[in-house]
C-alpha cells in the first residue's frame, strides 16, 4: 500500500515499443499473471489504444478492469514526436494534461487509472508545479486513484514537489542503473515517506549483476535464472519492477519468483553488488 493507500501488483507489465503486437502481448500477459498494466499517452513509445483493446478482450477472458491496475503517463511535450502529438500542444500546460488524460481513457476505454504518473519533470520548477496541479484535480476529480513522477533522480526536487504537493506523489519510476547510484538514498526517501519506487531497464542495465557470481550461485541454489534472482531481490527490498517481456516463457519465470524466498544475508550481498 502507498500513500494514496492503493494496492499495486508486485510486477507490472510494461508496453513500451510492442507496436501492433501490445494488445496480444498484454492479453498474454495478463492470463499469465500479470495484473499491473503500465502505458503512456505517448505514441511515439507506447500503443495505448492497443492496452485499451486489450483490456476489453480481457473482459471476455473473466478478467474484469477492475482486477486490473492500469497506469499510464502525461508526457510533456519534449517527451513526445513533434509529428505525434496526442494531444492539443498549442494550449496551456494544465490544459494539456486535462487534455492528455482525456486522450488516455478514450484509449484505454476507462473512466479512471489506478495510478497516473508525471513522464519526466519540468523545468523551471513552476511548470512542474503547473503540471501536478492540473494532476491532482484529476485526482480529485476521481480520474487518477493514485499519483506519481518517473525519471526523478534529483531527491531535493522530489522532497520539493512533495513538500508543495496537496496530493503527495506516491510513484516513483526510475531506470534501475549505476549512473543514479541505484538511487539509493532516493529510494530509502520513497519507503520513509510511502512512495512505491518502480524499476525501469532492471535487466537491460544491469548485465554486471546478472552475471555476477553472487547472483550465478542464487539461481543455481533455487533452480531458477539470474533474472528471476534479480527480480525477487528488487521486490525484497520493495521496488516494483517493470517487465515487458515479450516471450511467454520469461512472464512465466518473472511470475514464479513468489516460489522462493531470499534469505537476509543473500539479500545484503546483492545490495553491496550495487556499490
Ligand atoms: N518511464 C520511462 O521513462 C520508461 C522508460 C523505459 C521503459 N519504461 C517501462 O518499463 C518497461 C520495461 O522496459 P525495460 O526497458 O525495463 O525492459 P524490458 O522491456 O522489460 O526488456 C527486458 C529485456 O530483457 C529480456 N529478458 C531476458 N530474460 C527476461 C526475463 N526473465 N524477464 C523479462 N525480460 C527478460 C527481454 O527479452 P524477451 O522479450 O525475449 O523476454 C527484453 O529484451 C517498458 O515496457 C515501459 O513500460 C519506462
Amino acid at each position: 500500500m502507498n500513500n494514496q493507500n492503493v494496492k499495486m501488483p508486485s510486477l507490472l507489465y510494461g508496453t513500451a515499443w510492442k507496436k501492433e503486437h501490445t494488445a496480444d502481448l498484454v492479453v498474454q500477459a495478463v492470463l499469465s499473471g500479470f495484473r499491473g498494466i503500465d502505458t503512456a499517452c505517448q505514441p511515439k513509445h507506447y500503443n495505448e489504444p492497443q492496452v485499451g483493446e486489450a483490456i476489453k478482450r480481457l473482459g471476455a477472458h473473466g478478467v474484469m478492469r477492475e482486477e486490473l491496475f492500469v497506469q499510464t503517463k502525461f508526457t510533456p511535450l519534449s517527451g513526445q514526436d513533434p509529428q505525434r502529438v496526442p494531444y492539443d500542444p498549442n494550449v496551456s500546460l494544465d490544459a494539456q494534461v486535462a487534455h492528455s488524460f482525456e486522450v488516455s481513457k478514450r484509449n484505454l476505454g476507462t473512466e479512471y487509472v489506478d495510478s497516473l504518473v508525471l513522464h519526466s519533470p519540468l523545468f523551471p520548477y513552476e511548470n512542474l508545479r503547473t503540471v501536478w496541479v492540473a494532476m491532482e484535480k484529476i485526482y480529485n476529480d476521481g480520474g487518477a486513484r493514485a499519483i506519481g513522477i518517473s525519471n526523478c533522480y534529483d531527491l531535493e526536487l522530489l522532497k520539493r514537489l512533495y513538500q508543495d504537493a496537496d496530493v503527495k506523489p506516491s510513484v516513483v519510476q526510475n531506470r534501475f542503473y549505476s549512473e543514479s547510484g541505484y538511487d539509493i538514498p532516493l529510494r530509502q526517501w520513497c519507503n520513509d515517506h510511502g512512495i512505491t519506487y518502480q524499476s525501469f531497464w532492471s535487466l537491460t542495465a544491469n548485465p554486471h549483476l546478472l552475471g555476477s557470481e553472487i547472483v550465478r550461485n542464487m539461481a543455481v541454489h533455487y533452480s531458477k535464472t539470474p533474472a528471476q534472482i534479480l527480480y525477487r531481490y528488487l521486490n525484497h527490498v520493495r521496488i516494483v519492477p517493470l517487465i515487458g517481456s515479450t516471450s511467454h516463457e520469461h512472464m512465466t519465470q518473472d511470475l514464479k519468483i513468489f516460489e522462493f524466498e531470499l534469505t537476509t544475508a543473500e539479500i545484503q550481498s546483492i545490495t553491496e553488488l550495487l556499490g
